[in-house]
């Protein structure tokens, strides 16, 4: 039999399965399954798959809990003509981010050691979370208020860029997350 030519026999599914066939196809289904299981594993002990959760929710509600907190937490602002507000959180609450084209909103300033939930959500298209040097990347969509659990152990300045190519100011797309002691 070959790939080109028609089987030979038309059922040809009824032939008996080859030995080295068996094994090979028992192979691949074990490792299925121990990847499978590795999963949840991995997500329980291991230091990657970050926990979170997605809600759905209106740009417009999504932009007044944000411009809420802006106002509440406010700290000082950054940047040139365009000014930036940077926003402390309480420790243990909610932050919030928004992505649209072609910037981040506001600027976050996380405690080391204590635990936020960080709020994205696009107003726009999709665009892509994604924190540097650490390499977490989430996508970001519009009407999904995407939340991580995250709790960021090293103080310093992290960079955010939009991983999903998202048009002319694509790669304008930036901003930072300070993590402070
Ligand atoms: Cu936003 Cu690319």
């Amino acid at each position: 039999m070959s790939a080109i030519e028609p089987p030979v026999q038309r059922l040809w599914w009824k032939q008996p399965l080859d030995r080295a066939e068996l094994l090979w196809i028992v192979i691949a289904l074990v490792w299925c399954l121990i990847l499978f299981f590795m999963m949840p594993y991995w997500h329980l002990y291991g230091k990657q798959n970050l926990a979170n959760e997605a809600y759905r929710e209106s740009p417009d509600e999504y932009a007044k809990k944000t411009e809420a907190m802006v106002a509440k937490y406010k700290v000082r602002e950054e940047g040139g003509d365009l000014k930036v507000p940077v926003v402390h959180p309480p420790a243990g609450g909610d932050a919030y981010l928004i992505a649209r084209l072609w910037s981040w909103y506001p600027i976050l300033e996380l405690e080391a050691g204590k635990t936020y939930r960080l709020h994205l959500m696009s107003m726009d298209y999709l665009h892509g979370f994604s924190l540097q040097p650490e390499n977490i990347n989430i996508e970001v969509l519009p009407g999904y208020d995407h939340v991580i659990t995250v709790t960021p152990t090293h103080p310093g300045a992290y960079g955010i860029v939009c991983n999903e190519y998202c048009g002319i100011g694509h790669s304008t797309m930036t901003n930072k997350l300070y993590v402070v002691k």
